[in-house]
Order: C-alpha cells, then sequence, then structure tokens
C-alpha cells in the first residue's frame, strides 16, 4: 500500500490544501467523524503538506437564530447576529484546534505542529443590495497571502473562521465555502477539500454512475437550483455559447473550421455541434476541443486548440483533461487522437503511438492515408487512473 502511495506523496509534499470544514461536521451524533477528519487533516501535514482550514458555523448560528435573518439565502447580520456569529465562530474555532492540537501530538512525536489563527484576511461590507442593508455581512477583501506563508514557513497549520476585520476595525460576517475558494486562489493551492456534513454524491440517473466531473452549463444548472452564486470559468459546450455571439465564440468557430451563418442557418448538425466542448474564463471562450465517440469504447479527441493569447497556461491540459474524464464518463476507455504537428505534447500527456491498424473499423475506414497523420492512444479505465497520470506530468 505505501509503494502505491508513494507517488502521491511525493507530489504533494510542499503543496498548499486548503480544506473547508462546515460547522455541522463539529455536533454530529458520532464524535468519532470529526475526530477522524482531524486526525486525517495532521496526517497531511504530517507527510509535508502546507494546509489552511476554513471553519464555518452557519450550523450552529442557524439553531440559534431563526429564518427571517435570511434574505436571498444570504443573512443579513445586525448587531445582535453578530455577536452570535462571534460565539459560534469562537466555539467552532476552539473545537478545531482542541481536536487538531491531539491528532498533531498523536501522529507526530517529536515535530511540533502548531495551529494558528488571526487576521489573516481583511473584509468589507456587502453594503444596500436591492434597497437590502446587509450590515455586517461581508465578504473578502485581501487574503494577507505573505502572512500565511510565513506561517506555513514555520511549518504551522493556518486556521480561519467566517469573521474578517476591515482596516477601520469594523468584524463582517463572510461566507465560509467563498472564504475558502478565495483564499486558495490567493495563495494558488493546488487543492480545495470542500467536506460535507452527510454523505453526498452526485450520480447519473442515466447509467448510475458517480458524477466525477461537470459540464459547466451543469454546475450552473445545480449551483442555480440551490440558490448558490457561480464562479466565471469553466466547461460548457460550443452550443451553449451561441446564443451571446460574443466574438470569442465566433472566433473559435472561425478556428475549428465554421462560420456563426453556417451553424444558424441550420449547415451544420445539432449532434456535431454538441461534440464540442469548451473552456471559458471570464466568459470569453479560451480552449476548445472535440469528442466522437466510436465502436467499442473508443473515442477520438480532435479539434484540441487554446486561443493563442491563452498558451502555456495549462489550459490545454485542463481541456485534454476534461474531454478525457467526459470520455470515461461515456464509457469509453481507449482515447485517441491524430496529429501532424503536436506530437510531443500528446506523447509527454501519457499517449502512446500506435498503427492504424489499433482505430476502431469505422474509423480506419475513414484515415487519411494521404495525409498521413500520425495516431496517439492512450487507454484509461477510471477516472482515478486519470487522476493518477496527472500526478505524473511533470510540469
Ligand atoms: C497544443 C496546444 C493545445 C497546447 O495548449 P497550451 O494551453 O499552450 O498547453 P499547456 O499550457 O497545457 O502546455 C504548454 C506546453 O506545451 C508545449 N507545446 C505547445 N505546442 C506544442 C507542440 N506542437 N508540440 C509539443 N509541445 C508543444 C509548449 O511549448 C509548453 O511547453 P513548456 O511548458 O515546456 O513551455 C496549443 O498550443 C494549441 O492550441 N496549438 C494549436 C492547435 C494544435 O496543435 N492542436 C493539437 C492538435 S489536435
Amino acid at each position: 500500500m505505501f509503494r502505491g502511495s508513494a507517488n502521491y506523496i511525493a507530489n504533494h509534499r510542499n503543496t498548499l490544501a486548503v480544506y473547508h470544514i462546515p460547522g455541522g461536521l463539529l455536533d454530529l451524533e458520532d464524535p468519532a467523524i470529526f475526530r477522524n477528519l482531524m486526525n486525517d487533516i495532521a496526517l497531511t501535514w504530517l507527510l509535508g503538506m502546507k494546509v489552511v482550514l476554513v471553519v464555518g458555523c452557519r450550523h450552529q448560528i442557524e439553531k440559534r437564530l431563526n429564518e427571517k435573518h435570511r434574505l436571498a439565502g444570504v443573512r443579513v447580520t445586525d448587531k445582535d447576529t453578530l455577536r452570535v456569529v462571534k460565539e459560534e465562530a469562537g466555539y467552532v474555532r476552539f473545537e478545531v484546534e482542541r481536536e487538531l492540537a491531539r491528532a498533531l501530538r498523536l501522529q507526530s512525536s517529536g515535530m511540533d505542529g502548531n495551529v494558528v489563527s488571526g487576521n489573516f484576511y481583511s473584509a468589507q461590507p456587502l453594503g444596500i443590495l436591492d434597497g437590502i442593508d446587509y450590515e455586517y455581512t461581508g465578504f473578502v477583501r485581501k487574503v494577507e497571502v505573505d502572512k500565511i506563508k510565513r506561517l506555513h514557513d514555520n511549518r504551522d497549520i493556518c486556521l480561519l473562521t467566517t469573521l474578517g476585520v476591515s482596516p477601520s476595525g469594523e468584524v463582517f460576517n463572510v461566507c465560509s465555502e467563498s472564504l475558502a475558494a478565495t483564499v486558495a486562489g490567493a495563495m494558488k493551492a493546488s487543492k480545495v477539500i470542500f467536506f460535507t456534513e452527510k454523505e453526498t454524491e452526485l450520480r447519473s440517473t442515466v447509467h448510475g454512475k458517480k458524477i466525477q466531473s461537470l459540464r459547466f452549463s451543469d454546475a450552473k444548472a445545480l449551483l442555480d437550483y440551490s440558490g448558490l452564486a457561480i464562479n466565471k470559468k469553466g466547461f460548457s459546450t460550443i452550443s451553449d455559447r451561441m446564443a451571446g455571439r460574443d466574438p470569442s465564440t465566433v472566433d473559435m468557430l472561425h478556428k475549428i473550421g465554421w462560420s456563426v451563418e453556417a451553424v444558424e442557418n441550420g449547415n451544420v448538425l445539432e449532434k456535431d455541434i454538441e461534440m464540442y466542448y469548451v473552456y471559458t474564463r471570464d466568459n470569453l471562450i479560451v480552449a476548445c476541443g472535440q469528442l466522437k465517440q466510436f465502436e467499442k469504447g473508443y473515442a477520438e479527441i480532435g479539434c484540441l486548440v487554446v486561443n493563442s493569447e491563452y498558451r502555456k497556461g495549462g489550459r490545454g491540459d485542463a481541456m485534454l483533461g476534461y474531454l478525457e474524464r467526459m470520455c470515461v464518463m461515456h464509457g469509453c476507455t481507449s482515447i485517441f487522437v491524430l496529429s501532424t504537428q503536436t506530437m510531443e505534447w500528446f506523447l509527454e500527456r501519457g499517449f502512446e503511438e500506435v498503427g492504424v491498424e489499433e482505430l476502431p473499423p469505422s474509423r480506419q475506414a475513414t484515415y487519411n492515408h494521404v495525409r498521413k497523420s500520425k495516431i496517439y492512444l492512450k487507454r484509461i479505465e477510471s477516472v482515478r487512473d486519470l487522476d493518477a497520470n496527472e500526478l505524473w506530468w511533470n510540469r
């Protein structure tokens, strides 16, 4: 087992993980669940990861306050509510410190692990929205990246609660999930992990398999359904983007050989459009890739292109990783690409060169022997294989 984990340990040493712990996890009927979680987090620290913990207290606050304080899913924090938040944020902070200190002592005899909390971010008020004054409800203004880094240099663990102080000395109650995401972004964390109070997993209603990754439009629908806001980057299909007709969509259509008019006049088949996936950032398309399914569990990745202004920033990797996960979700285990220019790029990402005879029969029939594209194949059984593969990429 240790040999199997060794590559994960080596790859994650000195990387940063942000863990989000909802308050409800602290008050479960079975205290062993929270204790074991702290043991696991202490273990990741012991193995060399840098750790930031963000602990929420929504569960504790909701037990004490009624729903009238919530508007459109966001809590209005008046003076009395702020007092409750301060008490509960203090409670969850000390509970985590207590259990984590125990776990660190238990697991790291001789190593000096310390949990430190303090003013590691500043906050500002949400203000008045649609005529509603949210008073002491706020959002993150600035993460003190250097201060947290200094703490990690000392091998300490950073603990954050949802109370952020403004430069003028006011205290604001921020959303813990958003705090974890903002801190992870500012610190360039390699992982941000959200724990849930109940075992929750998404399963496909079609084939019943666990859903490991989502298209941007599906994630958005899911968040809308849960009444949560979305960030501005993710994956979708190019057809999801047609309505807007923004310049980046028109440009990307052009790159893959279509015009907006051809698509709108129905000269491009709906099923062809559906095969094109895009990666967007700040609502602009930065990468695109085609996924075509064949018989016997084969799928072809084609037209993988990153907008030239955005190259060398890992977007090609992100797009490829997403397409590979989509293949696995559709039950494909053999993924191939045909290339005349980008051979090394695919070889470096775990593909191997194969002959035409390795292609599924219907693709062999349409292979262009004059063009002589090289064929690269990768076999993947599960999303876990992909995760393991990506860990080995040395970039
Ligand atoms: C290939 C492509 C998708 C990579 O996108 P990207 O976002 O720049 O990729 P990443 O940031 O993940 O990787 C960048 C690395 O790939 C390398 N790379 C880019 N094009 C390459 C090529 N044709 N062959 C080998 N390596 C290549 C870069 O030099 C860089 O290496 P470095 O990190 O050592 O400097 C992008 O360059 C592109 O759109 N190219 C034109 C279209 C194309 O060739 N598509 C593939 C055929 S289906």
